[in-house]
């Protein structure tokens, strides 16, 4: 077994880890961020697909500083704000035409949206009469949250596991994993997504029409990395929760607010056919580019309407709701990539995009001896790392080859996001990237090098420590 860290100095912060050291974070500019001794980072992860706009924006604090000179704060279920209001609106403009007469439902961030639209679905399903329906399925290898509802509906294996026993289990299908296909594709998965779907409406038969809900990532987040859908699984997954009275939700905290090149990911897939599109979106990170705690439940209009007609209020809510500061930094942020034109910046298929650049150089990467797989769309992609490329074998789990990749870019000054547990919830190494839309071209070659490098180096250290 590797050796645990020593235990690193103790700090009044509750902080993550006892056994790491984080350096003090002072200041943020676009891409870079500083610690208090003046080493500079750049941002490949943007925290943790967070920042969108860039570091350090003054805009965003001036309007953030505006609105708490006017009214810091005011309890929802007393009053509304005219800041929340208006976002609201140009919120269901940018979600498209099937949002349209919706209604968005602002928290502080992904698992408190996460909580409410599994209470928004069930409350929905009570509102038409169908109060059995209970029930959320969701995916394997998925992340929703670290609430116990949130943690309940994920699949992340890593980070459930001990916390099993306090939360509710609903059943969890397989999720669409190419570049380890459960259905051993020869065909490059172009069917595949059929059989994955298939597993979902047994899963929905099985429940006895108790489902109230699916719950999905258009693509995976931090768990698997990246994961692109086949093409077709989503559209049939949307067309059999139609079918089953089974709504969809779509789970955008990291994938939304442009981070894919769209809007929202799921325009990838849906387009306008609003006939399979999801009834609820839910929102985080990218909605304020992390200057302020904001999270938002985009609900359409068939759920709006069922609470509205039917007991006409949602049984839910927080102090926070609709907090004004965070709902008009979300609002300037909005207006900010709409501008700037970020979204069409983090479209990878748009030539000479950052998105389309970054694609291209992360692409070189497969020719370093433990990269598996280079996948993802946008800004969002994923790195997998393997001890046998033929095989696909992985790392051994306590060797923390990501990690280890993780610590070398780290003193090179780039930050990632490394992750584990890719294969089965438990061994398989990946890297997670979603850096800002404001990277430049020199930024990304300079990333790229230092990435390499650093793969380059965990390998070495990880052959030291065979020996
Ligand atoms: C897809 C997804 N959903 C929900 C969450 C939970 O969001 P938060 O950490 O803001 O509570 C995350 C966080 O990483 C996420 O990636």
């Amino acid at each position: 077994m590797a050796d645990s860290p020593p235990i690193q100095s103790r700090s009044a912060v509750f902080r993550r880890s006892f056994r790491k050291d984080f350096p003090a974070a002072v200041r943020g500019e676009g891409v870079y961020l500083w610690d208090a001794e003046g080493n500079r980072y750049l941002d490949l992860a943007g925290s943790a697909a967070v920042n969108f706009i860039g570091h350090g924006l003054a805009e965003i604090s001036a309007a953030m500083a505006e609105q708490a000179a006017k009214v810091e704060f005011v309890h929802t279920s007393q009053f509304t704000t005219p800041v929340a209001e208006a976002y609201a609106e140009e919120l269901l403009a940018f979600a498209g035409e099937h949002f349209r007469g919706g209604a968005v439902y602002f928290t502080c961030g992904g698992s408190e949206s996460i909580e409410t639209a599994l209470k928004l679905a069930r409350q929905y399903q009570v509102e038409i009469g169908q109060g059995a329906r209970h029930q959320i399925i969701s995916r394997q290898q998925s992340y929703h949250g670290s609430t116990l509802g949130a943690l309940s509906v994920s699949g992340n294996q890593r980070r459930r596991e001990i916390y099993l026993p306090m939360v509710r289990e609903f059943p969890h299908v397989g999720m669409p994993y190419c570049y380890r296909c459960a259905f051993d594709c020869t065909d490059g998965c172009r069917n595949c997504g059929q059989e994955y779907a298939a597993e979902l409406e047994r899963a929905i038969e099985a429940s006895d029409s108790t489902a109230a809900a699916f719950l999905f990532e258009p693509v995976s987040g931090a768990t698997l990395g990246a994961v692109v859908p086949p093409p077709g699984y989503l559209q049939s997954v949307g067309e059999i929760c139609r079918r089953h009275g089974v709504l969809l939700i779509a789970d955008e905290v990291m994938t939304g607010m442009g981070r894919t090149g769209r809007n929202f990911g799921i325009e990838h897939w849906f387009g306008n056919d609003s006939q399979v599109a999801p009834d609820i979106l839910v929102a985080a990170k990218g909605l304020s580019s992390g200057y302020a705690p904001l999270g938002a439940v985009i609900a359409s209009r068939k759920v709006v309407d069922a609470i509205a007609a039917g007991s006409g209020a949602f049984l839910h809510g927080f102090t926070y709701n609709a907090h004004p500061i965070s709902v008009a930094t979300g609002r300037a942020v909005l207006r900010h990539l709409r501008e700037k034109n970020l979204v069409e910046a983090a479209d990878s298929s748009r030539a000479g995009t950052p998105a389309a650049l970054f694609k291209k150089a992360l692409e070189q990467l497969r020719e370093e001896e433990s990269v598996g797989d280079v996948r993802g769309i946008g800004l969002l992609w994923g790195v997998e790392f393997v001890a046998d490329k033929a095989s696909k074998r992985p790392f051994p789990p306590d060797r923390n080859f990501a990690g280890r990749v993780g610590a070398a870019a780290l003193k090179r000054g780039l930050l990632v996001y490394p992750m584990q547990g890719s294969v089965d919830g438990i061994s398989g190494d990946h890297l997670l990237l979603a850096p800002p839309a404001v990277i430049n071209a020199e930024q990304i070659a300079w990333s790229v090098d230092q990435l390499a490098a650093s793969i380059r180096e965990a390998q070495s250290s990880l052959s030291l420590s065979l020996r």
